[in-house]
């Protein structure tokens, strides 16, 4: 399959069905979900169906999360990129989220950080955005270290209900100030 975008290190690409297995090693390991506000996975079928849920969201709204595959190796590593989030989320709605989740082993080599360059691109350049938000678990220090270091700003923390009512961190990053990193 032609990947979306190649980077450095990795090929981000839509997810496809034979994704399930890594991406069941993924998510079934509950130290990924420590700051998800969700439990790990239990079942391949679940797994199967998160992946067509994601090729749903390509069909409906043009985008939605990217596998991201290590060059190297070839290996499936996690997911990575820009979903458009349809349901209300601190009094937002239809706004462009940016996030990433990877296999544990792959944790600490700045493949987030990589990706989430890639998506801002891709959403400033090729979705023509105007802003893109970020979301963390307040506790989730490695995630909103990602964030910053691609730019996006913390704006307010405030309390996700859908996410087991966790305090989240929201940060955002406009065009402008995407243009104004990137020359610094
Ligand atoms: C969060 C996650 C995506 C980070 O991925 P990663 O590829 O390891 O991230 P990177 O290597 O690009 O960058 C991590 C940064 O956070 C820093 N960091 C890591 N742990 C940290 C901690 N406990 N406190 C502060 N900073 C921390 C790293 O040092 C690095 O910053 P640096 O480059 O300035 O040194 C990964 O740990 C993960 O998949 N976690 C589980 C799922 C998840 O929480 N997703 C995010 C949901 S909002």
């Amino acid at each position: 399959m032609k990947p979306i975008i190649e980077t450095e290190r990795l090929l981000l690409r839509e997810l496809v069905s034979t994704d399930v297995q890594a991406f069941y090693e993924l998510d079934s390991n509950p130290e990924v979900h420590k700051y998800l506000g969700s439990n790990a996975a239990t079942s391949m079928e679940e797994c199967s169906a998160m992946i067509e849920f994601i090729q749903k969201q390509y069909q409906e709204n043009g985008i939605g999360r990217w596998a991201m595959i290590e060059k190297e190796s070839g290996h499936f590593i996690g997911w990575t990129g820009l979903k458009l989030m349809k349901t209300t989320v601190n009094n937002r709605t239809d706004f462009l989220d940016v996030g990433y989740r990877l296999i544990q082993n792959y944790w600490g080599k700045g493949y987030a950080t990589e990706s989430t360059v890639a998506s801002l691109k891709y959403a400033f350049e090729n979705l023509k955005a105007q802003e893109v938000i970020g979301i963390t678990h307040i506790d989730n220090l490695a995630s909103r270290r990602v964030l910053e270091k691609c730019g996006l700003k913390f704006i307010e923390t405030f309390t996700w209900l859908e996410w087991g009512n966790t305090e989240c961190n929201w940060l955002k990053i406009s065009k402008e100030e995407w243009i104004a990193h990137n020359e610094n």
